[in-house]
């Protein structure tokens, strides 16, 4: 999967590679071959020369998909578009574009929605504004917490409130140093990460946002903020906010900004920041909101309760042996106190991708794929966003028949921005 010490020559043409949106070359080109064949990565490529679809209010279920240039540069699908209002209320590595999930939303107009690893929302928030029902599972707790306070429904003046109050009494302790004698022991902490990974100043800094949003009506909005918040402040270098091995406590030279950075020493500027910005998504969200159901389960989607009659299942499961999907997310686990369902994730980085590994991943995706089935109504659509070089997904074993594959190079990808990725939507229906 990950294609980055690379030496074999690409097969796309030059003016393509050049445009440096399309990062290129394989170390394995039999495996690429499998996974993509030429005949796909030619398409691809002639269609990087011209302009790919961005009309997605147009789709129609008269709309062929296949016939859509999905092949998004930056500059056809500016960030901003990516990630639009609530889609960016906090940092997540691994989920898709909220654009794909629209357009096959649009193409198929389900009843009710199912994302059985809905990990930060997408699927939900965009069924969501579509007036589509919708259900989502996640194993781990911080992500179902980040799609519910993405899709709930918000009093925004009570918000508003908050916000500024919550704001208003961080300022003021923090200009008395911290000092106030109540406060005190709710701004320390004995735990080992925090205490490794936050300087002393963040620790307070969080610790006492921690202590106050214990007051207000929505405590879950202000524990993404928090979290947000606290990956900035972690003690590590900007060119590695992803996968940091140990905490940075000195200067350092930094590669992303070409010269010397110094570790980040408080976390109340992004607090203040942070909690403006998410109140702003949240706020600009309200806009495309409807009263459409939202359903999230914190539970493992092999064995999770759901009402039958799911006509849509649009899903992106974890790629086998690359994220671990807690751990991304560790400052929240242990700021927050979460419950850690980790053991239960399927397919997590940590078991790598041996043939061991291969064999519990599949036996987890189709425990998944045919428990979701049960609950679906008949000739039901499983759509799955995955890049299967492994061959791992097989219609027939669950029970469905593969009716259609979409083909797409994936420009960007949050946290592994340099390698090349393709990636495909599995068209399955019931059988
Ligand atoms: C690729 S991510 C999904 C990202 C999502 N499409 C988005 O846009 O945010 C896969 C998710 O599957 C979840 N997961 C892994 N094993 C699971 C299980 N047994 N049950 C439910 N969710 C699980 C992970 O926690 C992770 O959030």
């Amino acid at each position: 999967m990950d294609l980055t010490n690379i030496t074999e020559k690409p097969f796309l043409p030059a003016e393509v590679i050049q445009d440096n949106l399309f990062p290129i070359s394989y170390n394995n080109k039999q495996e690429v071959e499998n996974m993509y064949d030429n005949a796909v990565a030619q398409k691809i490529a002639k269609q990087y020369k011209e302009t790919p679809f961005t009309d997605f209010a147009s789709i129609s279920p008269k709309t062929i998909i296949e016939k859509l240039n999905l092949n998004w540069r930056e500059r056809d699908l500016p960030e901003a578009q990516r990630t639009k209002h609530v889609h960016r209320l906090h940092p997540y590595m691994g989920k898709f574009i909220p654009q794909l999930v629209e357009i096959f939303l649009r193409k198929y107009q389900p009843k009710l929605v199912y994302d059985p690893f809905c990990g930060s929302g997408t699927t939900l928030v965009e069924a969501n504004t579509l007036g589509i029902n919708s259900i989502g599972t996640d194993i781990s707790l911080f992500n179902a917490l980040l799609t519910r306070v993405k899709t709930s429904k918000y009093d925004i003046p009570l918000l508003e409130k908050e916000t500024r109050d919550i704001l208003k009494r961080l300022r003021e302790y923090k200009e008395k140093s911290y000092n106030d004698k109540k406060l005190i022991p709710y701004l320390q902490i004995k735990n080992e990460y925090i205490n490794a990974w936050f300087s002393p100043t963040a620790q307070k800094d969080l610790l006492c946002y921690l202590t106050l949003l214990k007051d207000y009506t929505y405590q879950d909005f202000f524990k993404v903020t928090l979290s947000r918040s606290a990956r900035s402040a972690r003690l590590v270098t900007h060119f590695d906010l992803d996968f940091p091995k140990k905490p940075q406590t000195t200067p350092y030279y930094c590669y992303k900004h070409d010269r010397t950075c110094q570790p980040v020493v408080e976390a109340y500027k992004f607090l203040y920041r942070y909690t403006i910005d998410a109140f702003e998504r949240i706020r600009d969200f309200l806009k495309f909101r409807t009263n459409a159901k939202v359903t999230i389960n914190h539970n493992d989607s092999r064995t999770v309760d759901l009402p039958k009659g799911i006509d849509f299942v649009f899903t992106s499961p974890p790629y086998i042996g690359l994220i671990d999907y807690h751990a991304q997310h560790k400052y929240a686990y242990q700021l927050l106190g979460l419950q850690n369902n980790e053991t239960k994730e399927i397919g997590p980085a940590k078991n790598g991708q041996s043939d061991n590994a291969k064999k519990d991943y599949i036996d987890g995706i189709n425990a998944v794929l045919s428990h979701t089935r049960e609950c679906m109504a008949k000739n039901g659509l499983v759509l799955i966003v995955v890049n299967d070089k492994y061959g791992l997904y097989n219609a027939e074993r669950v029970g469905f028949k593969s009716v259609g594959k979409i083909n797409r190079h994936v420009n960007r990808r949050t946290g592994r921005r340099d390698t090349p990725f393709y990636e495909s939507v599995l068209i399955w229906q019931k059988l």
